[in-house]
């Protein structure tokens, strides 16, 4: 039996960290999964490490959805989350609840939605009809990329007080965590201690419940971005870049396939076959 998000919440009263990395294909899926990491989050930054975009907001439903069925067929043991993709929840209660349904029939667990204390009667919503949702403050890159850019949210005293706010109202409304992305490691800390279920922080220290990334920074496979919050913990762009080179070579080299990457036709069927062609 997989994770359920009573896991989650039962770690930050156990005072077990919580990790969490982005997922949107089965082969690395199945590898995180694997490795024993809690929560595979299908983000919508899928749009741009996966798709090439700039940002996020080109994202659809319907490449969420593929994106976490691909994820559900490897999951064994992790919690899936799936975000909800810009403009798939805002217009209406209604659509966020239909398209929180349709991220659940492609194998999520629960959804995550961007959003302070104006998502909290939508996240309510959601919750209500028994679908587990992760709220989501601090930077939110679905809408802060169209006001302000990629900046660090909560360093002044009101900005701050704004954040802790959000935070108790979207607990208020049923989250069962709170992603924290790009929040001054003081007032993640501080709302860590606030509120009582798990924050996962993106880039705001270590005083939340738990930590995510995105899976192709941690390996090295995304350069265009590399921001002061990734640990890279290998450099696979590169051994990816050399193996292809050496498949080139052995290509050209006439080395690749050997013998044991190929097939022979059955015994004697090869001297039948001359023959054949020859008469
Ligand atoms: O889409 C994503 O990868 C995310 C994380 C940055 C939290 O939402």
């Amino acid at each position: 039996m997989h994770k359920s998000v009573q896991d989650i919440i039962n770690m930050k009263k156990d005072e077990k960290k919580i990790s969490v990395i982005t997922s949107y294909d089965y082969s690395l899926a199945s590898l995180c999964d694997k490795a024993g990491i809690d929560i595979l989050l299908v983000g919508d930054s899928a749009g741009m490490v996966m798709l090439g975009y700039e940002n996020t907001i080109p994202v659809t439903m319907d490449q969420m959805c593929m994106f976490t069925e691909a994820v559900s067929r490897a999951r064994k043991n992790s919690l899936i989350v799936a975000d909800l993709p810009f403009m798939s929840y805002q217009a209406s209660i209604e659509e966020a609840i239909t398209n929180s349904g349709r991220l659940i029939k492609a194998g999520a667990d629960s959804v995550k939605l961007e959003g302070g204390t104006p998502m909290a009667e939508t996240i309510s919503a959601i919750v209500d009809i028994g679908i587990p949702v992760m709220g989501h403050i601090g930077l939110q890159p679905q809408t802060t990329v169209l006001t302000q850019g990629y900046k660090v949210q909560g360093r002044t005293k009101d900005t701050a007080l704004k954040l802790i706010n959000d935070a108790k109202e979207l607990e208020e409304a049923g989250v069962f965590s709170i992603a924290l992305e790009m929040v001054s490691h003081e007032i993640a800390e501080i709302i860590s201690q606030t509120i009582s279920v798990p924050t996962i922080g993106i880039g705001s220290g270590v005083g939340c419940n738990g930590q995510v990334l995105v899976v192709q920074d941690l390996l090295g496979m995304y350069d265009k971005l590399k921001p002061k919050f990734v640990r890279r913990y290998m450099n696979l762009s590169e051994d990816i870049v050399k193996a292809l080179e050496n498949y080139k070579n052995d290509i050209e080299l006439g080395i690749f396939p050997a013998q044991e990457n190929w097939f022979s036709m059955n015994d004697g069927e090869l001297k039948k076959l001359r023959e054949e062609i020859e008469r």
